[in-house]
């Protein structure tokens, strides 16, 4: 388990941008964590935690540690018609899916195909097509940074909002996840309350779909609207959706009655970021090597060769349009360093 200096992370991010780390190291279990934390390099350099790469930019290269996260393995424990699943952080979120629905377990096919590992599943609470995962969150384990000790993180520990967690605020930088368990069940609850489920569904002439069915949608439904990250560099969603005050929403309804909305905590309003970007004539836009996918603006793309600056400055022009027209501001989801 070498600390291997001036380490490429081009395969290492799903944007495929070409930066370095001035350290890397690759960790393929708890003791391997041990091990490292041992090395004196770790009290000299700052840390990144790296998972699937699938939701951060590089702007420059990285002048500190990257902790590669490989922790495997898949277990499976019986509790009545409940099925705990544990996997290790560095499992592949979609190989775990994949495995999931093979097996019967229901819970995580409607989460079909998001890039990344299961280690940062909890970290922004991944969601899509109506489920997130603090539906089906049990448990995980951690190593504290500061003393080397795993601990046990309960659903209430970890504090989930809309892409948020505890390890996203207060605990920031202090933890590595290093293992999930998710409860998912025998009985399938197929959730399909998602509009576009529910179309190709239809199209497809099943009623009463089975999980497979569900993940199989999904999957469909992903690759037509979002760009495949192995060929076109990209990390899902740049920006969150932004949620706004009821009273900000009956002004901005007031002047675009066609703004698509939905039902946020606390009576506030949740807004379509890619509609917001698309109005303002983003959608589809190349600039220079990077621009937001055809089909959908809430994606910023690499069209080959783009730096992490010039992505940067690309999504500061969207903030700010969107900004001057509807008054909005936009807060990017992907991790910038
Ligand atoms: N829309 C546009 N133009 C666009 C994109 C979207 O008008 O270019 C409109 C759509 O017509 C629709 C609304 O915006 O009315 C919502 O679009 P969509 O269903 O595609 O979902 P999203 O809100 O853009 C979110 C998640 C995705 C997740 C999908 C499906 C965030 C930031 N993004 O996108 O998650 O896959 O819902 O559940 O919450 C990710 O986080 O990386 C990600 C891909």
């Amino acid at each position: 388990m070498p600390f291997i200096a001036n380490y490429s992370l081009k395969n290492l991010n799903t944007f495929g941008i070409d930066v370095n780390a001035k350290w890397y190291v690759n960790i393929s279990s708890e003791e391997d964590l041990t091990e490292a934390f041992g090395s004196p390099l770790i009290k000299e350099n700052k840390l990144l935690v790296l998972g699937g790469g699938s939701n951060m930019l590089f702007t420059k290269d990285y002048d500190g540690i990257v902790l590669k996260i490989s922790i495997k393995g898949i277990e499976v424990a019986q509790q009545g018609t409940d099925i705990l699943v544990t996997a290790g952080a560095g499992e592949i979120w979609d190989h775990l899916v994949k495995y999931c629905v093979a097996k019967g377990y229901a819970g995580l096919e409607n989460l079909t195909l998001i890039p990344g590992t299961v280690g940062a599943s909890p970290i922004q609470n991944i969601g899509a097509y109506g489920v997130e995962i603090k539906d089906v969150f049990e448990s995980c384990t951690a190593f504290e940074i500061a003393t080397g000790q795993l601990r046990t993180f309960s659903k209430a520990d970890c504090e989930f909002g809309y892409r948020e967690s505890v390890f996203k605020g207060k605990l920031k930088g202090k933890y590595i996840i290093t293992s999930v368990t998710y409860r998912l069940s025998n009985i399938p609850n197929v959730q399909t309350h998602y509009g576009a489920i529910n179309s190709e569904l239809d199209r497809r002439g099943i009623e009463r779909p089975s999980i497979s069915d569900i993940s199989e949608v999904v999957a469909a439904i992903r690759v037509s609207k979002l760009p495949d990250p192995s060929t076109i560099g990209n990390a899902g969603s740049f920006f969150k959706n932004p949620v706004i005050s009821q009273q900000a929403f009956d002004e901005l309804l007031s002047r675009f009655p066609d703004t698509p909305h939905y039902p946020a905590p606390n009576g506030r309003v949740k807004l379509a970021a890619g509609w917001l970007i698309e109005q303002c004539g983003f959608k589809g836009l190349v600039d220079g090597h990077t621009g937001t996918w055809k089909n959908q603006a809430l994606v910023l793309v690499n069209h080959g060769g783009a730096t992490g600056q010039e992505v940067y400055r690309f999504s500061e022009k969207i903030i700010e349009t969107v900004q001057e027209k509807f008054g909005v501001l936009l807060e990017r989801e992907v991790n910038i360093f």
